[in-house]
């Protein structure tokens, strides 16, 4: 796992896009998977002014985004079909049928899921995935004691998980109970992972996840066991973290061939 302490929000994201463009470029139908929540917009932000201002390809990637909840369509302002929608495919060349999103509204959610796994598959696998992590250490919607082999299927929120996303929704009774995610087995399936953790109300989620034992208690702690890992926090969120001092340290004397420019 490596650990990347940036000075904000802005300079963490600024890398993560130059992580994700750095996989397009040598692979232009690479397969990205996506995440949302307030997390990933700098990221997003960053990348459609690499199209606009750097010929930041699109047109051959295919994206699978991690989750969806059950019972939202595409048009509710609170679909994360609808957020990667206005966040990002709208904004870029990405082509609509090269870009995957569970099924909120799968009349048979079982076979919904596993068709979601067979088309992750068929593409090749995920080159690269990006993730955030929820209070509770969630990863996509895996929350605290998912199976660490979980596959895409649905999940119940936690109370907390339904709290912090009612920011979304008109009225806190309004965020549903049930979602339908990727599972951690699947993202551990990608061959590189990005997770972004920003702002001090992620600090004790990050410090279990990168410092603690690997349990389903802290889903993303999973990713200690992954190959090709990076974890990218900012001030705030790293203030948690016994040895941050190495991990500045390990990061400052990278050798510049590891270097993303
Ligand atoms: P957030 O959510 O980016 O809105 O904080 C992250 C998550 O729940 O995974």
């Amino acid at each position: 796992m490596e650990v990347i302490i940036q000075p904000s929000q802005e300079t963490a994201s600024v890398l993560a896009a130059r992580m994700i463009a750095k996989v397009i470029r040598s692979k232009p139908e690479a397969v990205l998977g996506l995440a949302t929540g307030s997390t990933p917009l700098g990221l997003y932000r960053e990348l459609i002014r690499m199209y606009r201002e750097e010929a930041l390809d699109f047109s051959a990637v295919t994206t699978f985004n991690l989750d969806e909840y059950v019972g939202l369509g595409p048009s509710h302002p609170a679909s994360y079909h609808r957020f990667m929608h206005e966040n990002l495919f709208s904004q870029i060349n990405v082509r609509p049928e090269l870009t995957h999103i569970p099924d909120g509204l799968a009349p048979d959610v079982p076979a919904s899921c596993e068709e979601y796994e067979a088309k992750i598959r068929d593409a090749g696998g995920i080159d690269i995935q990006i993730l955030g992590i929820g209070s509770d250490g969630h990863i996509g919607f895996n929350e605290p004691i998912s199976s660490l082999a979980s596959r895409t299927r649905i999940k119940t929120l936690t109370p907390r998980t339904r709290a912090d996303n009612a920011r979304y929704f008109d009225s806190p009774d309004d965020v549903p109970h049930h979602v339908i995610t990727m599972g951690i087995g699947s993202i551990m399936d990608a061959r590189e992972v990005l997770l972004l953790g920003f702002g001090a109300g992620k600090a004790d989620a990050l410090a279990a996840a990168i410092e603690g034992p690997v349990s389903a208690q802290v889903p993303a702690s999973v990713l200690q066991l992954h190959p090709k890992a990076h974890v990218l926090l900012d001030e705030g969120s790293a203030s948690k973290l016994q040895r941050s001092e190495y991990y500045r340290y390990v990061y400052d004397n990278k050798p510049v061939w590891q270097l993303v420019s």
